[in-house]
């Protein structure tokens, strides 16, 4: 059950129903970045390939249920679906029968609901839920929208990369005007950004510029910008997994690790605004006097470029 007087979790799902774009990697270092700030993370692996607990190291028990047992059966109780990763950071495995699971929902009329409602019992003991989403616009992704506050669309700095994300959009429209009316696309992750290149920052501004066409729409993705900053192509974040590491266990001190703290801080404030200190109360104190007179200027007049005084 969720804990009394905790605000719920904000909830975000990963989504592109492109393949290869960044999703799962986004999820676990994201999520891995934002447990060493502090926040309690859960992240649920909705991708039959169940690529996602390769990053984490940690082998579920053969009885260990997964998300597909959590979806399709009324009997399973969210949290044996739990595996502990690291400290504030939980998963929920997938399975390949993960992808059985459209036929097995289609005879539930509100299966739109059903992880909604699966995950809801636990949901609670979270500040953060990240939804690893599979590359299609199916049931589960559906499901991922349902549930979602935000969704945050991983894909790879190119030319041309929101073509063919109309799809995408219209699911998010469908979403938000049924069944969710909270979503929002709130952010473009760009992976595999080359900084140093002139086509790789011109990419960036092109999507910037793409992105700014949709201000003042009122669609689900007005004001969606690119998360600062890109997350650079670098050859750590592919080889982590392979070790069962997330980029900060593996090489901390890495571009990769920058990169997806340095958006996880972004989230951080804004989603939990530090509150403000209010205003000292008692006058602020005399600065102190210098403890040494400053030194005199040497001979010579000021030269024409020297800047004007108090400028
Ligand atoms: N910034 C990066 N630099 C280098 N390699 C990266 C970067 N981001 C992701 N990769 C690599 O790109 C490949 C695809 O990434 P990932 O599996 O996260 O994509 P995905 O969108 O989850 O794919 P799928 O749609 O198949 O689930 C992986 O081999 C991953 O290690
Ligand atoms: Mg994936």
């Amino acid at each position: 059950m969720a804990r009394q007087g905790r605000p719920l979790p904000k909830i975000v799902a990963l989504l592109n129903q492109k393949g290869g774009v960044g999703k799962t990697t986004s999820t676990a270092n994201l999520g891995a970045a934002f447990s060493r700030l502090g926040k309690r993370v859960l992240l649920i692996d909705l991708d039959p390939q169940s690529n996602l607990s390769m990053h984490f190291g940690v082998e579920a028990e053969p009885t260990q249920p997964s998300v597909y047992d959590l979806l399709v059966s009324d009997e399973i109780d969210a949290a044996s679906v739990i595996v502990h990763a690291r400290d504030g950071l939980d998963f929920m495995p997938a399975v390949t029968e993960l992808a059985l699971v459209e036929g097995e929902l289609a005879q539930r009329p509100d299966m739109q609901r059903t992880l909604e409602r699966a995950v809801a019992p636990v949901a609670g003991n979270y500040d953060l839920i990240l939804l690893d989403c599979p590359p299609s616009l199916g049931v589960l992704s559906v499901n991922a929208l349902t549930m979602a506050d935000e969704v945050f669309v991983p894909m790879l700095a190119h030319y041309l990369a929101l073509r063919g994300l109309e799809k995408l959009l219209e699911t998010v429209h469908m979403v938000s005007q049924g069944l969710n009316p909270r979503l929002r696309v709130t952010g473009v992750l760009l992976c595999q950004h080359e900084q140093q290149s002139l086509h790789g920052r011109a990419v960036v501004d092109e999507i910037a510029a793409q992105l700014a066409r949709y201000e003042g729409t009122g669609l689900p993705w007005d004001g969606c910008a690119i998360l600062q900053p890109p997350v650079r192509r670098n050859i750590k974040l592919a080889e982590a997994p392979s070790f069962g590491q997330t980029i900060f266990d593996y090489a901390p001190q890495c571009p990769g690790a920058g990169d997806y703290m340095q958006i996880a801080l972004h989230q951080v404030e804004r989603w939990w605004p530090t509150p403000v200190e209010p205003a000292a109360t008692e006058p602020a104190q005399a600065p102190k006097p210098r403890a040494k007179k400053s030194k005199p200027q040497t001979a010579g007049a000021p030269t024409q470029d020297a800047p004007a005084a108090g400028a």
